[in-house]
């Protein structure tokens, strides 16, 4: 099987590299558990959607949330992406890593008002405004500002992306967005606030994408729209497709970013709105498959067969590491950091949070031994970015490879610092 990661992440001569670098040399180095990422993996991924987007009014706006890490962001902001921010928060990690104001546009379905003024203070692109009421209270604290805030309607354009229901966005059920039918009758309030400045139409339709169909079904039923708006009078300068664009943690065959870019812009071309300039908000697909979380074996708990138990392969990461397989059940590859040879056996892959539903991989056929260091791959996007201190676990550390080099881009947490903001009584 092909790696996920790959050609970053190859094994050679039984050992697991990544861009070269022996993966149980860097956890026997930084210790477990430890996220680390390939810098030239995440650049090869966001040039794919530069590349195709080449000679177009364009920004990659890289959805941070999947991973925040101020290395991360720096890395993206030099290459020339700007951010899709849903947060004061990201913001302020967005600017402390040299990213530009000019280049974030904001997501949310609940912004505050102190979010929003932030956000004006630093002179964002636009903020993609979900609801009307958000509208309103936008206006009202641009306008107490002295300023116009430039807005997008994310508009839920009702399509099926196909994918697990807790990152399904783009469906009527969901939380997000404003609904299609009563999107024109929104664009005509904003045009209508002086605080406001109507400059784009945005939708984001769901993650782990893995079919072209549900992009083009959401790119059309935004272009009805902005037929529609512009027809009443409102100039819409940008279109912004969302992110969404899955990778391959197993068998998922999901279509490259070049094919999906070239497949939108043909689109664009086809309905006569080429001119546009497009907008992505890429996460999951610039960095999930540029990194891996490194961790140790702790103990093995062979089950007894006979009687229907498992075998427990019990790790030093859990889920607060990496909560994906606890939330989704989502399947991430285990690979061991270096082969041994015997007979490989089945394990679930455990941590050791006091919860069952913490686990990494269930039956996993792997030759391991206690002491042995595994990896779970395509653990860049929504891993350490979702991480917790439960159980008052420290995070992980990170680091950062980058061709002969080897950056530790965060220290791994101590104990005392979780509770160095509480107070005894
Ligand atoms: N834009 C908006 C408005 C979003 O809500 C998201 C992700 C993205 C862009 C980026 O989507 P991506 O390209 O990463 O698929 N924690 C989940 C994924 C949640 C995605 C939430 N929104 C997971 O681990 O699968």
């Amino acid at each position: 099987m092909k790696l996920p990661g790959a050609p970053f992440l190859a094994r050679e001569a039984g050992e697991l590299r990544l861009e070269g670098h022996a993966l149980a040399e860097l956890a026997a180095r930084f210790g477990t558990p430890l996220f680390v990422y390939s810098r030239q993996a995440m650049l090869s991924a966001l040039r794919a959607y530069q590349r195709a987007l080449h000679g177009r009014r364009h920004l990659v706006c890289y959805a941070m949330k999947a991973n925040s890490s101020l290395a991360v962001l720096q890395t993206f902001a030099q290459a020339g992406a700007g951010f899709d921010i849903v947060s004061g928060g990201e913001l302020a990690r967005v600017l402390a890593a040299g990213g530009e104001a000019s280049r974030v546009v904001f997501s949310g379905v609940g912004k505050t008002r102190a979010e929003m003024r932030q956000a004006l203070q630093a002179g964002v692109r636009c903020f993609n405004a979900e609801s009307v009421p958000e509208l309103d209270t936008l206006n009202e604290e641009a306008l107490a500002l002295g300023c116009r805030a430039p807005v997008s309607l994310r508009v839920n354009p009702d399509v099926d992306a196909g994918t697990h229901p807790y990152i399904s966005t783009g469906l009527k059920g969901n939380k997000f967005g404003i609904a299609h039918a009563q999107a024109l009758g929104a664009y005509r309030h904003a045009a209508a606030l002086p605080g406001l400045h109507v400059v784009g139409i945005d939708c984001h339709i769901g993650s782990q994408i893995t079919q072209l169909s549900p992009y083009l079904d959401a790119l059309d039923r935004l272009l009805d729209l902005v037929e529609a708006v512009e027809a009443a009078g409102i100039p819409i300068h940008h279109v912004d497709v969302g992110g969404g664009l899955g990778i391959t943690y197993t068998d998922e065959t999901p279509p490259d970013a070049g094919t999906l870019v070239r497949a939108l812009l043909q689109r664009l071309d086809e309905r006569g709105h080429g001119q546009r300039e497009v907008l992505f908000e890429p996460g999951r697909s610039l960095v999930g498959n540029a990194g891996v979380l490194l961790t140790e074996v702790l103990v093995l708990k062979p089950g007894f067969t006979e009687d229907g138990g498992k075998n427990f392969c019990i790790v030093d990461a859990a889920m607060n590491d990496l909560v994906r397989p606890a939330m989704y059940e989502a399947y991430m590859a285990i690979e061991p950091c270096s082969q041994r040879s015997g007979p490989a056996e089945s394990w679930d892959v455990v941590g050791p949070v006091c919860e069952s539903g913490d686990w990494l991989g269930r039956d996993r056929r792997l030759a391991v031994a206690p002491g042995d260091k595994l990896a779970v791959l395509s653990a860049g996007a929504y891993g350490m970015a979702m991480a917790s201190n439960y159980n008052t676990r420290p995070r992980a550390a990170e680091v950062m490879v980058d061709g002969p080099r080897v950056h530790l881009i965060r220290e791994r947490e101590e104990a005392r610092a979780l509770f160095a903001g509480e107070r005894l009584l």
